[in-house]
């Protein structure tokens, strides 16, 4: 099975997902695709001696949204991990229910254009929210919308704060999003 991680940032997700798999089989991290020079996610990618495809704004949008390159690598699962971009319908399309993304709350809460990083903690601990968590979900044209696979809670505390509660989120996601991508790729019907 062969994975592209879609990352735009720091890649810690994208780091731990690499190691996770390092030394599996059938397994492997075989593409990060990122839309920002100079991301964080590139200098990981280059430590690993995984391949990177910048992308660029209008061919995603409006051209054929990268299939071919994607098609060209044999690629069975996208995984988005910190990537800001909506996804296209054309991608969509061309990886019906094989596409799945990470988001710092619980949806359907607190998520949308807009909501990401520390937009997300700020608007929790301002609602006074009791509770924050991970959303692990299928993606498709919609932000943060598609079939929730897994969802993750933590208690938000009354000192908590952005930085805090960010910090209590991303050990969460370290935790369970590979383990969640490697029974997503159980179930995968074997073929492209
Ligand atoms: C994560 O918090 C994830 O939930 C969100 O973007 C962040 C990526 O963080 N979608 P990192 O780049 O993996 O550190």
């Amino acid at each position: 099975m062969n994975l592209a991680i879609f990352a735009s940032g720091t890649g810690t997700n994208a780091a731990r997902i690499i190691d996770y798999f390092r030394g599996t089989v059938n397994v492997k991290v075989c593409l990060i695709v990122c839309n920002k020079p100079g991301a964080g996610v590139l200098g990981v990618a280059e430590k690993e001696g995984v391949p990177t495809l910048l992308i660029e704004k209008e061919q995603f949008f409006r051209g054929e949204a990268y299939v071919d390159e994607l098609k060209g690598k044999n690629i069975d699962l996208i995984v988005l991990a910190g990537f800001l971009w909506k996804i296209p319908e054309a991608l969509v399309r061309a990886y019906p229910g094989r596409i799945v993304n990470i988001h710092p709350a619980l949806l359907p809460k607190y998520g949308g254009k807009g909501m990401y990083g520390r937009h997300v903690h700020e608007a929790v601990i301002a609602a006074g929210e009791k509770e924050s968590g991970i959303t692990i979900h299928w993606v498709d044209e919609h932000y943060d919308h598609g079939e929730p696979i897994r969802q993750v809670k933590v208690i938000v505390e009354p000192g908590d704060t952005p930085e805090t509660l960010a910090k209590k989120i991303h050990l969460l996601e370290y935790e369970h999003f590979p383990k969640v991508i490697e029974e997503v790729l159980t179930h995968l019907p074997n073929h492209r």
